[in-house]
C-alpha cells in the first residue's frame, strides 16, 4: 500500500486549476483588502500607510499611473476613480512607453505603479525613472518586500494572497478595490469628496464580499456559454465608461488562457471600423452597468443585432430592458456605477476559464506566457 502525495494538488485545495481556484478567493481576498482599512462608521478610509499632508496632496497637478498587463488594465479603473473623486488629471501608461517617452512628470506629479509580482522589469523601471524627474512615487502590490515595494516613497500591499495561476484574477479585483479606496483617500485629502458620497461608496466596499459570493454560487449559465462559443476564433467585447476598462480585462484574460482573438471596444467607437468585423453569429459580450451611459450603450447593442451577431448582455440585476435587445444575460447584484467592475469581470474571467478547459488549454499555464517577467 503506498499513499502518492501530490503536493500540487494539494495546494490547489479541491479545484482543479489555480485559476479557478484563485477566481473563488476573490470575496475572501477582497475582505482582506479592505480589513482594517474602512471606518467603522464608514466614514473615511485609513490609510496608515501612506503619510501624505493635506498641504502635499493640494499641491499634485497631475498623477500617473503606470503598469503592465492586467496591472494596466486595473489602472484604466483607477484613471476613472481617481480622476472623478479627486479631480486630478490622471494619465494611465504602460510600463515600456513610460520609461522611453522622456514622460512629462515632476515633483507635482503623483506616480502611481501597480504590480501583482512587484518584480516585473519594465514597471520597476518606469517607477526609478519617474523617481528620477522628482515624482512623489506610490506602488499598489500584492508582494510584501518585492523590488517595486522597496524603491517606492510609498506603498500599499493588495492583501490578495499569493497568486498562482499566470492569468491574473484576484490581483485584479484587489487592485480595485484598493484603487477605489485610495481615490476615496485622495479626495477626502482634497476636500473634493462629500460625506455623504464617501459613506456611499464605503458602505457600497462593504457589500462587496457577499456580491461576489452570490455570483459565483451560480456559474451553471457561464459555463453553457464558454462551451457553446468556446470555438468561435473571434470573440468581441463592448462597453462604455468603467465598462469599457473592464471589457479589455475580459478580452485579455480570454486571449491569455484560451487563445482566442479577443478584442475589446469602447462601445461608440465601434462605428469606425470594428463594426466591418461584425458578421452573422460573432459572439459579442456587452457590458451595460453604467447607467449614465446606457441607453447609449443600448443602441450600440442593437448596431450589433441589427449584424446578427450572438450578444451575450453583462447588466446590473433589475434591469428590465436588456433582455429585449440582447440573446442572453448575465446578471451581477446591484451596486455603485464604481463598484460594479469589479462585479463584472467576474463572469467575464469565468468565462475565459471555461473557455480554456473546453478547448483542452494549459489553463495554469499559457503557452509562451510567464507570470512574472523580470526581462526586457
Ligand atoms: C505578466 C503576467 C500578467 C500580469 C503582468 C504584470 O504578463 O502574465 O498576468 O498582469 O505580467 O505583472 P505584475 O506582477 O507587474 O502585475
Amino acid at each position: 500500500f503506498e499513499v502518492h502525495w501530490d503536493a500540487e494538488a494539494a495546494e490547489k485545495g479541491g479545484y482543479e486549476h489555480f485559476m479557478i481556484k484563485e477566481i473563488y478567493e476573490q470575496p475572501r481576498a477582497i475582505r482582506e483588502t479592505m480589513s482594517s482599512r474602512l471606518a467603522k462608521d464608514d466614514s473615511h478610509i485609513i490609510l496608515d500607510e501612506l503619510k501624505w499632508t493635506k498641504q502635499e496632496m493640494a499641491a499634485i497637478k497631475k498623477i500617473v499611473v503606470v503598469a503592465c498587463g492586467t496591472a494596466y488594465n486595473a489602472g484604466l479603473v483607477g484613471k476613472y476613480y481617481l480622476e472623478s473623486l479627486s479631480r486630478i488629471p490622471v494619465e494611465v501608461d504602460v510600463a515600456s512607453e513610460f520609461r522611453y517617452r522622456s514622460p512629462l512628470v515632476d515633483e507635482n506629479t503623483l506616480a502611481i505603479v501597480v504590480s501583482q509580482s512587484g518584480e516585473t522589469l519594465d514597471t520597476l523601471a518606469a517607477l526609478k525613472e519617474a523617481k528620477r524627474l522628482g515624482a512623489k512615487t506610490l506602488a499598489i502590490t500584492n508582494v510584501v518586500g518585492s523590488s517595486i515595494s522597496r524603491e517606492a516613497d510609498q506603498v500599499i500591499y493588495t492583501w490578495a494572497g499569493p497568486e498562482i495561476a499566470v492569468a491574473s484574477t484576484k490581483a485584479y479585483t484587489t487592485q480595485l478595490v484598493l484603487m477605489s479606496m485610495l481615490a476615496i483617500y485622495i479626495a477626502g485629502l482634497r476636500d473634493t469628496i462629500s460625506a455623504e458620497r464617501s459613506r456611499e461608496l464605503i458602505s457600497g466596499l462593504r457589500n462587496l464580499p457577499a456580491q461576489l459570493h452570490e455570483i459565483l454560487e451560480d456559474v451553471e449559465s457561464i459555463k453553457t456559454f464558454a462551451q457553446k462559443y468556446g470555438f468561435n476564433e473571434d470573440v468581441f467585447f463592448i462597453g462604455r465608461s468603467l465598462d469599457y476598462a473592464v471589457a479589455l480585462e475580459g478580452a485579455l484574460k480570454l486571449k491569455e488562457i484560451s487563445y482566442i482573438h479577443a478584442e475589446a471596444y469602447a462601445a461608440g467607437e465601434l462605428k469606425h471600423g470594428t463594426l466591418a468585423l461584425i458578421i452573422e453569429g460573432v459572439p459579442v459580450i456587452a457590458l451595460a452597468t453604467q447607467h449614465d451611459v446606457y441607453e447609449k450603450t443600448l443602441s450600440n447593442i442593437k448596431e450589433v443585432k441589427a449584424r446578427d451577431a450572438v450578444v451575450i448582455g453583462i447588466a446590473q440585476q433589475g434591469d428590465e430592458q436588456i433582455n429585449k435587445y440582447v440573446d442572453h444575460t448575465i446578471f451581477i447584484p446591484k451596486a455603485d456605477k464604481f463598484l460594479a467592475p469589479i462585479l463584472a469581470v467576474l463572469p467575464l474571467q469565468l468565462l475565459a476559464y471555461y473557455a480554456a478547459v473546453t478547448r483542452g488549454c494549459d489553463v495554469d499555464k499559457p503557452r509562451n506566457l510567464a507570470k512574472s517577467v523580470t526581462v526586457e
